[in-house]
């Protein structure tokens, strides 16, 4: 048997699968505080919750997906300097835009691949140096929410050597780089005004090392690059993913660079590389809207299906938390195209899922725009469940939309990395994905019109 863990934003999952065929045997999940900082004894208090009851009995191999990004600041010791800021916190604005100005957006993208927006790590440290100088001080090691629970799970030897990363989450610090696989200390110097210690950097397959009990630990990876490994994409697949985050991603053999920003250029966890665009407005938006027509999600999925394609022309732009891509972490939401007719609450509904899923096509646009082949989009995450965005998505994508069966993809792509592990291969081992659906867009051109509305009021609100 083999563990995944994917150690996500609200919360822990872990699955344990047959090592061979990636059948999931059994599994286990705890919640964490839900926030944009958070202290990581908590993640470890979860995956301690999530593992109880002899979940990893028998299990030889584990490896952790964690959420990207998040600044877990390190004393000399090992030991929490401050809470965690995770890629959703938007403190780091500004600090944000000083960085670009610094260095100038090519050169972002040239050195680093990605311009760095607020969620990325090399922006908190700024702002730590910059707002919190004797936490600043204090800082030895700076590792991601994934590298320190696999240092928690080894629990041996130096806590400096202990920590370990791999090249697809380091490449959301800022201060790496994907295509080289180096570090960038003048970057650090840069951002922090001096270097700070970073988590070696481990192969796709290459051993963490092992447990007091024997269980062999693996690099881990983030949880973009995690799914990715869990669906064993195939070329032509782009991945949605509507959780907490909205992400976009795709499996790439050669380095990505954006240089608008939109795309971040990051590395796979197969050896690759990941582009990916990443909203911070998500599954939770509908959540949201359905809270304000005083329903459940059952109930707004029913209001959305009960009104026109196109939502009798409201049209909403759901930066409910800030927004990444588009990067405005200061927007709010906008709803637009509101008369005494169309405001019902089924268009209400509709315009919440057309608005959410309008958001990310950009992010397919932005990555064919890049030469990247879109043949089919996979739909995966909290709010690919819904019957509404299943109906609403295939006419806003254009072109297939396939629907995973529900599964855990990150905790099964970081189960299947552990298998890699234990295998000593060149290839991970292949585990089927079934696919529960494929749904066709429809020739009516309404999904353009959506599209084109949604980016006409964009602009309309919003000088990016
Ligand atoms: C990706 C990103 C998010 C988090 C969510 O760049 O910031 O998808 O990884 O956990």
């Amino acid at each position: 048997l083999v563990a995944g863990v994917d150690s996500s934003t609200q919360s822990t999952k872990v699955v344990v699968c047959d090592r061979a065929t990636g059948e999931i045997v059994r599994s286990g999940r705890a919640p964490h505080p839900d926030g944009t900082e958070v202290h990581p004894d908590r993640w470890w208090e979860a995956f301690g919750a999530a593992t109880t009851d002899g979940l990893l009995d028998g299990v030889a191999a584990i490896s952790v997906g964690g959420q990207q990004h998040g600044m877990v600041a390190l004393d000399e010791s090992g030991e929490i300097v401050r809470d965690a800021l995770l890629w959703n916190d938007t403190r780091s604005a500004q600090a944000s835009r000083d960085l670009v100005d610094e260095l100038g957006s090519a050169a972002w993208v040239d050195r680093t691949g990605s311009v760095p927006v607020p969620s990325f790590t090399v922006t908190k440290v700024r702002w730590l140096a910059e707002h919190e100088p004797e936490n600043a001080q204090r800082v030895a090691q700076v590792v991601l929410p994934h590298d320190w629970l696999t240092g928690q799970i080894l629990k041996q030897g130096n806590a400096f050597e202990r920590h370990v990363t791999d090249r697809g989450d380091a490449s959301g610090t800022g201060y790496f780089s994907p295509a080289d696989g180096t570090y960038l200390p003048d970057i650090q110097r840069l951002a922090f005004g001096r270097e700070f210690g970073t988590p070696r950097v481990l192969g796709p397959s290459e051993p963490a090392g092992s447990t007091d009990g024997g269980m062999v630990v693996g690099p881990g990876t983030g949880d973009n690059a995690g799914a990715a490994l869990g669906l064993g994409l195939r070329h032509g697949d782009v991945v949605v993913s509507l959780g907490t985050s909205g992400a976009v991603f795709a499996d790439h053999s050669v380095p990505v660079k954006d240089p608008s920003g939109d795309v971040a250029g990051f590395a796979s966890a197969s050896g690759g590389h990941l582009p990916l665009m990443c909203t911070l407005n998500a599954a939770r938006v509908l959540t949201a809207a359905a809270q304000l027509l005083g329903t459940d999600l059952a109930g707004l999925d029913q209001l959305a299906l009960a009104a026109e394609p196109g939502a009798g022309g409201l049209t909403l732009l759901p930066y409910l938390d800030g927004e990444r891509t588009p990067n405005l972490p200061e927007a709010t939401g906008t709803l637009g195209g509101m008369t005494r007719a169309n405001t019902t609450p089924e268009n209400l509904a509709r315009a919440a899922v057309e608005g959410m899923l309008a958001n990310l096509v950009a992010g397919v646009d932005d990555l064919r725009d890049l030469g990247i082949p879109v043949d089919r989009v996979l739909l995966i995450g909290g709010a690919s469940a819904s019957a509404a965005v299943r109906a609403v998505a295939p006419g806003l994508f254009g072109v297939p939309v396939a629907i995973p069966e529900p599964g855990e993809y990150v905790g099964l792509g970081a189960a299947r990395q552990a298998a890699w592990v234990l295998s000593g291969e060149q290839q991970p081992p292949s585990w089927p994905v079934r696919i529960e659906t494929t749904l066709d867009p429809p020739a009516d051109g309404r999904g353009a019109e959506v599209l084109a509305r949604y980016a006409a009021l964009l602009s309309a609100v919003h000088q990016h």
